[in-house]
């Protein structure tokens, strides 16, 4: 089945991103939000990173015109009646998720393969909402998508290997490198991501050393991109807690407990990037 027609559920940090790739990639694309003004920043979004790839030369402005025309942000969840792929980008959490999984499972045709780029819920719970879970998978997605390479597919014991070439073909379509994971809480990535940063976060907690030491620390002595805590901003604190959160009930190890900071934070409101402060403040 070629894919033409995509739904993407939730225009945040991700879902903003996955809408771009797949209409740079020609698709016609309709994100999902849940109000006017959700949309709406959804739309900024996607227009910011485009006007970004215009000054960078990757695109000229006939090009970012094509690929705008490909995307509609609706606040209809019928609007994805039609849809061949619908790929779930919407907030970190599982009834959340539980809920649209079952919505698109009365809506979307039969055929339709209903994908989640969850960071760390398993897939099977996803799919257990819908009487179709062998068209259900996990294509889990990196931020900032339009400029990250992996797609990490995550297939359960029920996924069909057709729904599994379908999600893989299209990833690859996009310019993504696919691995394949089973599906546990973290899949490859955050298993080992998140352990780090919420080390990082427990350094900070315990004075060791500053914030800013602990990230030059790790951009110079170790040639990332981003130090720990900067990326945790980056990533979103809220996002971080909830997936260290499932990976500790999964796996019940003291490496993935979200520390008191972390929790006290998100508490807070400090969320990082999104909401203005983290670790870091952001005018
Ligand atoms: N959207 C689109 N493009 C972007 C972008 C964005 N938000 N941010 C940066 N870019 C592009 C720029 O246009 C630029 O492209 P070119 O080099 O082709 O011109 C390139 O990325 C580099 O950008 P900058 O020079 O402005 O900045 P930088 O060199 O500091 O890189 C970065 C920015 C790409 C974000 C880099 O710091 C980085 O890779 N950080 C680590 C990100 C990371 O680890 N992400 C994974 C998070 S974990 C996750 O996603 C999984 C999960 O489930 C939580
Ligand atoms: P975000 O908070 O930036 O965006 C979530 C969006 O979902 C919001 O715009 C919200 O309005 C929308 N939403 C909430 N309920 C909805 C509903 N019922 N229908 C439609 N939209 C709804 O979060 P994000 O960082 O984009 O994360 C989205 C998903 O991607 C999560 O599952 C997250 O774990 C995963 N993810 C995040 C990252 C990251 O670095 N932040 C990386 C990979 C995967």
């Amino acid at each position: 089945m070629a894919i033409e027609r995509v739904g993407v559920i939730g225009g945040g940090l991700m879902g903003s991103g996955i809408a771009e790739v797949c209409a740079r990639a020609g698709s016609d694309v309709i994100v999902h939000e849940i109000d006017a003004k959700a949309a709406e920043a959804a739309l900024e979004r996607i227009d910011g990173s485009l006007a970004r790839a215009v000054d960078r030369g990757k695109i000229d402005e006939k090009q970012r015109t094509d690929i705008e025309e490909r995307i509609t942000v609706s606040t209809v969840l019928e609007q994805q009646s039609d849809r061949q792929l619908v790929i779930e980008a919407a907030t970190e959490n599982e009834d959340l998720k539980k809920q649209i999984f079952s919505d698109l499972d009365r809506l979307a045709p039969r055929e339709a393969v209903l994908a989640s780029n969850t960071s760390s819920i398993p897939i099977t719970r996803l799919a257990a909402a819908t009487t179709r879970p062998e068209n259900v998978v996990g294509m889990h997605f990196f931020n900032p998508v339009p400029v990250l390479a992996l797609v990490e597919l995550v297939t359960t014991v029920k996924t069909s290997d057709t729904t599994a070439e379908i999600a893989r073909a299209y990833a690859e379509k996009l310019g993504k490198t696919v691995i394949h994971a089973k599906d546990r809480a973290g899949f490859v990535v955050n298993m080992l991501l998140i352990p780090y940063i919420l080390s990082a976060i427990r350094m900070y907690e315990t004075g060791v050393a500053s914030a800013v030491d602990i990230d030059t620390g790790m951009r110079l002595g170790a040639n990332h991109p981003m130090g720990p805590l900067e990326l945790t901003d980056f990533v979103g604190l809220d996002t971080t807690k909830y997936v260290a959160d499932v990976l500790f009930e999964e796996f019940k190890e003291p490496l993935y407990a979200s520390p008191p900071l972390l929790t006290r934070m998100v508490e807070a409101g400090l969320w990082g990037r999104k909401s203005g402060e983290g670790f870091y403040r952001y005018d």
